[in-house]
């Protein structure tokens, strides 16, 4: 298997990254997982710019361009013989030989691969009759609206999740009011009340792509979406809830901490069919 580093197209299993990598030791970095199938990659401008905007924000040298990284991607996809996979992409604030916390030297380059894997093992069921989920408490920091590489507090949880038999886990914070759930580990989430859609708003957490897409779709099919505060208590009451990602894509739940719902119901079939669409549009 063969994979991107620093501009070059290297035999995965012999190329290493320096120990004192910014990326390993301090966690300073950004990564993106896309989704690919038949050399397509799906919604590249939008994960690209959200890794360059995160890049700005942070000060991280964004090393290539769009038309680069994408020549690059698909050159690497087709090496690897990629039909129905993933494109991660990692980029960091690159080598510090000194393991000082303040940014190194501005001209330090940075580190930036790109992975082409087959896409991850998961049971078809869930897409079928719905995924189980478990909530955890969102133990992270307050930069959750960038993708980065921090990801010990999404571990915990979905290792929780998996460890109790579920897919997923959905995290929750607290307010005065109660614990309101924020996002999945690796997803955003939305529930179905009615016919009324409801989904966290952009508040410390993700701007998913596949979130912002299935809004889009659903209101312009008519469908009323509503981005606000969701706490844990509502959840127990409403008609279906579904989870959203690039790899999830649109995923009924059947189940969150015992509690049963409709999976797939009529709301969340029409948001998988719609996203369906989009991807065979993309
Ligand atoms: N995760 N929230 C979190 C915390 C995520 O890590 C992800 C994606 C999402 C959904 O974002 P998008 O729709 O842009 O994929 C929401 C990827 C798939 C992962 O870690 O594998």
């Amino acid at each position: 298997m063969k994979a991107f580093l620093n501009g070059a197209i290297v035999e995965k299993a012999d190329k290493m990254i320096p120990l004192e990598d910014r990326g390993l030791t301090f966690g300073d970095g950004l990564f993106e997982v896309l989704r690919v199938k038949d050399g397509h990659i799906f919604f590249f401008e939008d994960h690209l710019s959200r890794m360059r905007n995160s890049a700005e924000f942070f000060g991280i040298p964004f090393p290539y361009s769009r038309d680069e990284i994408k020549d690059r991607a698909r050159e690497l996809i087709a090496l690897n013989g990629i039909n129905d996979g993933e494109l991660y992409i990692e980029l960091t604030r690159g080598v510090d030989q000194n393991r000082e916390h303040k940014y190194p030297p501005k001209d330090t380059p940075p580190t930036f691969f790109m992975l082409a894997i087959p896409l991850r093992d998961i049971d078809p069921m869930n897409w079928k009759s719905g995924a189980i989920v478990f909530s955890f408490p969102d133990l992270r920091h307050g930069l959750c609206e960038h993708k980065t590489i921090n990801l010990l507090p999404n571990v915990l949880a979905k290792n929780y999740a998996y460890q109790h038999g579920g897919y997923e886990a959905l995290m929750y914070r607290e307010d005065l009011k109660g614990k309101y759930v924020t996002e999945g580990g690796s997803s955003n989430y939305f529930f179905v009340s009615g016919n009324i859609v409801i989904t966290p708003e952009i508040d410390n957490l993700l701007p998913g792509i596949t979130r912002s897409k299935v809004i889009e779709r659903l209101k312009k099919n008519g469908v009323q979406v509503i981005e606000r505060r969701i706490y844990h208590e509502e959840l127990k009451k409403v008609d279906e809830v579904f989870l959203v990602s690039t790899v999830s894509m649109v995923m009924p739940v059947r189940m969150i901490d015992g509690k049963n719902f409709k999976a797939p119901g009529q709301v969340t079939k029409k948001a998988m069919l719609l996203y369906q669409k989009l991807m065979e549009e993309d």
